[in-house]
């Protein structure tokens, strides 16, 4: 409708000079006839410049007087011509209103004397009110006294009107919109000539993809696992969340009454409840060192129980892939190796925003005679450094398994503190010679877990933002790659 008129319009006309009157003289609606100027405008079929006004509109009360009159001449009017009349009676006589406002106005334009008798002051008066009003309503020009007193009285407001003014033919004028071809379909070629095509938009983004994308871990696992095939390690078979207490316990020199070994840490496996077999010489060698040491050392002096050794459990770390690899390693003739991990783990604990019961541990080894403790902290800083995180500190700690045991801590430049990252040491010779392992030949070893340094690179304050049954698969979709700075 509104379309069919301004295009129709402006084939015989130069201009429109106001959205307002036009649409006002053909009975259209002022908001629609703005909707089509403002698309056939970016269509170019025409050209029209912004208006904007600000139009007094009368307010409900100043609706009610133009229709019926000032409450102040309906209150001189209740007034006789002669004589006067008892306030009391000119209430009762007159809407609450009317009384008390018309009583005040025509007391202050001096229509009428007040007193316990009201009398007129003037034989006449005129409803100008009234008329200011219906001459507002017409559209018409008013004295700027007029209208500030009924401002004042709050008879009418100002509002913005916005419309267009100088609507005129634009350089793809055509008195009917033509509709664009969106598709290069069989048809619409054939017709070309007759044809109008949408024009490419070339900042258009794409169709999102329907494809799989990579979860966070995912990508940091990928840049943890560049930068141990960088520096030639191996990747260990991580491939078994069941493992036995012997594995992650018993052949890690961990006592068997250790509290990590307890049901409140550690999950243990109902159904199989045990494992079915161990190799039993080198059980027999962990029993004995547990019990009475060897290799010189003085051992645990504890009665070493094989069920404890059986009881199935879900790994703790992944430091039990590490002790499996080296009894593998120490059957054959020695050769050094590098071994890395990076896997899933299970921990009984109360979960918060940095604790899950299950996460991602990355766990690094390097086996070679006469290794020392100077080169776990070298291949540390290597390590670390091509993480981005040169500044490294380590702080005495203790593991069963370990002696010297460090915990890691790095320079955060963006928290401006150190945080812990990590926790390594030398794998006693209490845990490598039952194995097998040649007397010289020493193991360093460190482990850090995959979620932490995820949460610092994503921005992630919760770990279960991160992993989980809540995370918003929109998290997956979005994120972006993963880069560490590797110097
Ligand atoms: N297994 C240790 C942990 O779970 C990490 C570690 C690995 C410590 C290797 C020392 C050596 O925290």
């Amino acid at each position: 409708m509104a379309e069919a008129a301004i295009l129709g319009f402006l084939q015989n006309n130069e201009s429109i000079p106001d959205s307002g009157n036009f649409a006002a003289e053909l009975n259209l609606d002022h908001e629609e006839v703005k909707n089509v100027i403002k698309s056939l405008q970016g269509f170019r079929y025409i050209e029209a410049k912004e208006l904007k006004r600000e139009t007094l509109v009368l307010t409900d009360e100043g609706k009610k007087y133009a229709a019926e009159g000032s409450p102040e001449f309906h209150f001189f009017s209740a007034v006789p011509e002669e004589g006067s009349i008892s306030k009391d009676d000119l209430e009762k006589k007159l809407d609450a209103s009317v009384f008390k406002i018309g009583s005040t106005q025509a007391a202050k334009k001096k229509w009428v004397a007040m007193g316990k008798q009201v009398s007129r002051k003037v034989q006449h008066v005129e409803d100008k009110v009234k008329e200011s009003l219906l001459l507002i309503q017409q559209g018409l020009e008013l004295d700027q006294e007029s209208l500030n007193s009924l401002k004042t009285r709050k008879l009418i407001v100002t509002q913005g009107w916005t419309g267009y003014s100088d609507v005129k033919k634009g350089p793809s004028y055509a008195p009917k919109r033509k509709i664009f071809a969106t598709d290069l379909t069989r048809e619409n070629l054939q017709n070309w000539k007759e044809m109008g095509f949408k024009e490419y938009n070339f900042n258009a983004k794409g169709q999102p993809l329907d494809a799989g994308h990579l979860h966070p871990l995912l990508k940091v696992r990928k840049q943890f696992k560049d930068i141990f095939c960088q520096m030639g390690f191996e990747e260990m078979p991580t491939n078994n969340f069941v493992e036995s207490s012997f594995w992650n316990f018993d052949a890690l020199f961990q006592p068997q009454q250790h509290p990590a070994r307890d049901s409140h840490d550690t999950f243990f496996l109902k159904a199989p409840s045990t494992t079915r077999e161990l190799p039993e010489d080198y059980v027999e060698r962990v029993k004995q060192v547990h019990e009475s040491g060897g290799y010189g050392s003085r051992g645990y002096n504890y009665d070493w129980k094989r069920e404890e050794a059986n009881k199935n459990l879900l790994r703790t770390h992944t430091t039990a892939v590490s002790s499996r690899m080296l009894y593998a390693l120490a059957k054959g003739p020695f050769t050094p190796k590098r071994y890395f991990s990076i896997d899933r783990v299970f921990r009984n604990e109360a979960v918060d925003r940095t604790h899950l019961a299950e996460f991602h541990q990355i766990e690094g080894l390097i086996c070679d005679r006469g290794l020392t403790l100077g080169d776990l902290i070298g291949v540390l800083q290597a390590f670390f450094s091509r993480l981005g995180m040169p500044k490294l500190r380590f702080k005495p700690a203790y593991n069963p398994y370990t002696e010297p045991s460090m915990e890691i801590f790095s320079y955060h430049e963006g928290l401006e503190k150190w945080v812990e990252i990590g926790n390594s040491g030398m794998f006693r010779p209490e845990m490598l010679q039952p194995m097998g392992l040649p007397e010289d030949v020493r193991v360093i070893a460190w482990g850090l877990s995959l979620e932490r340094p995820t949460m610092i690179l994503y921005g992630i304050d919760n770990i279960r933002d991160l992993f989980g049954h809540k995370v918003d698969l929109d998290l997956i979709k979005r994120n972006p790659i993963c880069r560490v700075g590797i110097e």
